[in-house]
């Protein structure tokens, strides 16, 4: 006997193919993969044409893709997926900092630095000083947490994109708060820069009449002992595409001002001039659920 399947009785069949597998996530996940999927074909029927560009587009995606250039996350972001994902996972505490898209560019480890270096190994831009506290929800401070930083250069480039023209680890660092969960680092203020265009998310982008930008952001991951990780970004208050970021990851709580300081004595004790920007983004971290409860 053959399968049953017409445009009315396949997804049930397909469904059906996935019922034994033992992983009951793996079945929802599926199940609800071809549902859509299905449900999606049925609505807009794409001619077989339209089907094999479709399936060319995701291909050359996944031929974009190296150990630096990460094309399938660029494609989550500018379809606002990895946005959603970030949204339906946001049980958090109203207290608890909010996240944010990681993006593609987290992909070599950051270089250790002391509190009060400066990621800006190029002095491409603006020089501004970074600061905050690390703290639990209830406000206790959480000493040695990290803060994995990262952020394009004054050009709008990552040190990855320019592996000729920047220095390996340019506008990273991987700070460990003080005994107070206090950090500090310097940095050039952050420009707003295109999502790199020369692949098929931009030939999606250009195809569609929308724009590649990025308001201006400093990348953060905070970690601490007994606390959920957040994945996040401070945008610079004032930035052009705060209100039309190309991946919609601005949340407004990550707005904060760069504001100038004139402060000779404590420029020079920060090494830099005076005056300078500074930003202060303060994270709070939320306890992980206690194993022993149930
Ligand atoms: C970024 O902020 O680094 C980024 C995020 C999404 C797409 C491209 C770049
Ligand atoms: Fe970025």
């Amino acid at each position: 006997m053959t399968t049953d399947f017409s445009a009315e009785t396949a997804t049930a069949a397909v469904v059906d193919s996935f019922a034994r597998a033992s992983d009951p996530r793996l079945r929802e996940l599926l199940s609800g993969l071809v549902r859509h999927l299905h449900d999606f074909v049925r609505e807009v029927e794409p001619t077989r044409a339209e089907w094999e560009q479709a399936i060319a587009f995701l291909t050359a995606t996944g031929q974009k893709c190296d150990d630096t250039r990460q094309e399938f996350i660029m494609l989550s972001d500018v379809l606002g997926v990895s946005m959603l994902v970030e949204e339906v996972n946001d049980r958090k505490e109203a207290a608890a900092t909010d996240s944010t898209v990681l993006g593609p560019f987290h992909m070599v480890a950051s270089p250790p630095r002391a509190l009060g270096d400066s990621i800006d190994l190029t002095g491409s831009g603006e020089p501004c000083l970074v600061t905050g506290r690390v703290v639990s929800v209830d406000g206790t401070p959480l000493p040695g947490a990290t803060l994995d930083v990262w952020q394009a250069d004054d050009h709008g480039f990552y040190d990855v994109q320019q592996p000729d023209e920047q220095p390996r680890g340019n506008g990273r660092g991987l700070f460990t708060a003080d005994a107070e969960g206090r950090f500090w680092f310097r940095s050039c203020v952050p420009s707003p820069y295109p999502i790199p265009t020369d692949g098929p998310v931009g030939a999606l982008l250009a195809a569609t009449g929308r724009h590649p930008y990025r308001p201006a952001h400093v990348h953060f991951i905070v970690t601490a002992e007994g606390h959920r990780p957040v994945t996040t970004h401070i945008f610079v208050a004032g930035s052009d595409y705060l209100e039309s970021d190309a991946v919609f990851a601005v949340r407004e709580s990550l707005v904060q001002e760069f504001t100038q300081v004139d402060a000779p004595e404590r420029a020079a004790a920060c090494g830099l001039p005076n005056p300078f920007r500074q930003a202060r983004f303060d994270i709070v971290l939320q306890p992980e659920p206690s194993r022993s409860s149930n």
